[in-house]
């Protein structure tokens, strides 16, 4: 998409909240829907991350605020959505982009519920808390997109941790039953399921030697690693006008991996070009 025409801007003269808009899918988010027209309110609780994006999104042209805030504090996040409503008078679009894995916590029955609390708090609260602020005014107006990115790991099992996957489909389902509910206050409801996208999280660049990186189109079906961007065009479709007849749903943003399941481009059998095995027969 020409991220550049203002001409057919599908977001033109909306306020935009994107919660984690500093770095990473929220960054690019961010960019993409100042580019179509948005005004757009960067959320983040990296000040120096939200100022670059800011200073990215004027330098193109475009229109942008920061506010530095953590969306895991119910206080923070009502005062985030009182200064952003009394300012712009609404609030279009919210993304609760914010998210993490934490760190490999090992087996289930090693961790404990402290570590529970954080995985809810980065990955579910903040999506109820910000949502709950901002939602009356979407309802009062009648109108509203709300997109939640939640991962490819709510929709399959997660073997490295539970806790976080359980989490990740929690905003799935909370999205599909919240749709349902405002659907007829001219509110719609949707969200993303990343997976393998270069981002702060996930630097798959860094992480992956030479040899890895060669392997992406064995990995991936379409070929290659996922970039921001490829996050950010899903997000600005399910924000904008264009998708005015969805709601509740969620859309994979995986470049194939969940199609595929647990099939892979075979390198190592001439006479086959699939494989589902982790071993050569
Ligand atoms: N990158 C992927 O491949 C992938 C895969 C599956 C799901 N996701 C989901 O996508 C979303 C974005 O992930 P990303 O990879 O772009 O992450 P990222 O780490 O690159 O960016 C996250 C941004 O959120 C900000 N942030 C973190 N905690 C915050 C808080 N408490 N309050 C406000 N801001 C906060 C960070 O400062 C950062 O700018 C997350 O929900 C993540 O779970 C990403």
């Amino acid at each position: 998409m020409n991220h550049d025409s203002r001409a057919d801007a599908l977001l033109s003269g909306r306020v935009a909240v994107v919660t984690g808009g500093g770095g990473g899918i929220g960054a690019a988010t961010a960019r993409v829907f100042a580019g179509q027209g948005a005004h757009v309110v960067i959320v983040d609780v990296d000040a120096g991350l939200a100022a670059g994006t800011v200073d990215e999104i004027a330098a193109a042209g475009g229109s942008a605020v920061a506010v530095v805030s953590d969306v895991r504090d119910a206080d923070a996040v009502d005062d985030l959505a009182r200064s952003v409503l009394d300012r712009y008078g609404r609030a279009d679009v919210l993304v609760n982009n914010v998210g993490h894995w934490l760190r490999h916590p090992g087996n289930f029955v090693d961790t404990d519920p402290e570590f529970w609390a954080e995985l809810y708090r980065i990955n579910l609260h903040h999506v109820l808390l910000v949502t709950r602020a901002f939602l009356p005014a979407m309802v009062a107006r009648r109108a509203g997109a709300i997109v939640n990115v939640s991962s490819v790991e709510g929709l399959r099992g997660y073997p490295e941790d539970p806790v976080y996957a359980a989490f990740k489909a929690a905003v799935i389902q909370f999205t599909r039953s919240l749709a349902v509910q405002v659907g007829g206050h001219g509110v719609r409801v949707n969200a993303i399921a990343p997976d393998v996208t270069e981002s702060l999280q996930v630097p798959y660049s860094q992480w992956l030697s030479a040899e890895e990186q060669a392997q992406w189109p064995q990995w991936v079906p379409v070929g290659r690693m996922g970039v921001p961007e490829d996050q950010a065009d899903v997000i600005l479709f399910l924000a904008s006008d264009l998708s005015a007849f969805v709601t509740g749903h969620t859309i994979p943003t995986d470049g194939g991996t969940g199609a595929a399941g647990g099939w892979f481009r075979s390198t190592r059998r001439p006479d086959r070009e699939w494989t589902n095995r982790p071993i050569a027969p």
